[in-house]
């Protein structure tokens, strides 16, 4: 996800510098190169042992340095970034950097870069509060400056309110939107994701063996291409995607009620949940006990949720899914025409690598004015970005 990208990771002198270790991992975990430098006051909390090991580059500390021969640390430093991460920023660092101060190699840096600079503010809430650190802030923000803004909690001081630092896990999230075009900016895109349960009674359920992998990679992608993003899930054992809006649905009929109460004004649909085309006539209210050898089931058809969407007159773009075990293409094909969709993602599911459960996935895009796309072996998230520079191109402009 942040493969080839280079980041430079500012780490002040707050309670919280400890977390920006877990940051650190986050990151070189995702394929970044992070150089880390620390302020003289962070180094009392923490040592630059620490982030050298994690980072395998020396820690920057001084300013008067020189990197390699003939490099000038602070300005080579800021050349090379992609972008800027300041984790814990305490209120003197933003403030000084706010007065245009740059007299360590911290600030300098941020002085002399043209990348991208982020700020996850970390204090005692009195300070947080302060209208000379909140004029810094806003006076930041005007000029461009990115903030992942603190939680509210009980703080190292004792005092409880906002000013804790924001998780490792946010502060990820907001860097990969820093370091992603915002080609979905001011799109709304709802995601369908995961299996649908039916239940017979309080204990028993008919299901299917949909992970949710796939939907919830179009919704995080889509998040960090800047959508606003609605994801109607089934029950999954998945953590919803940092900053999309969930709404958690069990059956097909839940699925669709939620998707009907929030397509207007969605400027597409996709459509990956595994709808369970049937659900039991009768749910029992009571748990159904043992009786003879054999047990019938009476199953009743459930709503095709993307073909009603397809058969409305104003509706938006709409992406399905065609999970197949044969005749992929053709299947796949017959579902694009009777859903009157504007493209279909087709998965052979008997593959190993490929569909349900597994992290990649194969697939064939298929489009309504004809046309098709084949999509080698890939990670689910690398073909949710496939899918959403379709879609991305083929959104009217507004
Ligand atoms: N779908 C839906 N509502 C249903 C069934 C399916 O919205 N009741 C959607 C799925 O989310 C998927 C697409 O339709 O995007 C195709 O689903 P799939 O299960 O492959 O096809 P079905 O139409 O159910 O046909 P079949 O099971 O016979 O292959």
């Amino acid at each position: 996800m942040l493969k080839n990208k280079t980041i430079i990771l500012g780490v002040c002198g707050g309670i919280a510098a400890y977390k920006a270790v877990e940051l650190l991992r986050l990151l070189t975990r995702g394929g970044a190169d992070v150089h880390v430098i620390m302020t003289r006051s962070a180094q009392e909390f923490i040592a630059p042992l620490t982030f050298q090991a994690l980072s395998n580059h020396p820690v920057h500390t001084e300013l008067f340095n020189l990197i390699g021969e003939d490099e000038i640390g602070h300005i080579s430093l800021a050349d090379r970034a992609d972008l800027f991460l300041i984790v814990p920023a305490t209120g003197n660092i933003i403030g000084k950097i706010a007065g245009g101060i740059a007299d360590d190699m911290l600030t300098t840096t941020v002085m002399a870069t043209t990348a991208p600079v982020l700020f996850a503010p970390a204090m005692n809430v009195n300070m947080y509060r302060n209208h000379l650190y909140q004029e810094n802030e806003e006076k930041l923000r005007r000029h461009g400056y990115h903030f992942v803004a603190p939680v509210s909690g009980r703080l190292a001081c004792g005092w409880e309110g906002e000013g804790k630092l924001a998780a490792p896990e946010a502060i990820f999230e907001a860097a990969v939107v820093a370091l992603t075009p915002q080609d979905l900016a001011g799109r709304v895109i709802l995601v369908t994701a995961g299996p649908t349960r039916e239940e017979l009674d309080p204990v028993r359920y008919i299901s299917n063996h949909s992970s949710g992998k796939m939907g919830y990679a179009l919704a995080r992608a889509a998040r960090h291409r800047g959508a606003r993003v609605i994801l109607v899930s089934g029950p999954t054992a998945l953590p919803y995607p940092e900053g999309v809006e969930a709404v958690p649905v069990v059956s097909a009929t839940d699925m669709l009620d939620a998707v009907m109460l929030h397509v207007d004004g969605c400027d597409a649909v996709i459509k990956a949940a595994a709808v369970a085309d049937y659900r039991p006539e009768m749910r029992n209210g009571t748990k159904i006990k043992k009786q003879g050898d054999t047990i019938s089931l009476e199953l009743v058809k459930n709503p095709d949720i993307l073909a009603l969407l397809g058969s409305r007159e104003r509706r938006p773009f709409l992406a399905g899914f065609a999970a197949e075990t044969d005749n992929v293409g053709g299947n796949a094909e017959k579902k694009l025409t009777a859903k009157n969709l504007d493209m279909i993602i087709a998965n052979d599911v008997s593959q190993e690598d490929a569909g349900f459960n597994v992290d990649t996935n194969r697939a064939l895009l298929l489009f309504k004015e004809g046309g098709s796309h084949e999509c080698e072996l890939m990670t689910k998230d690398q073909l949710a970005n496939v899918i959403l520079d379709v879609i991305s191109a083929r959104l009217p402009t507004r």
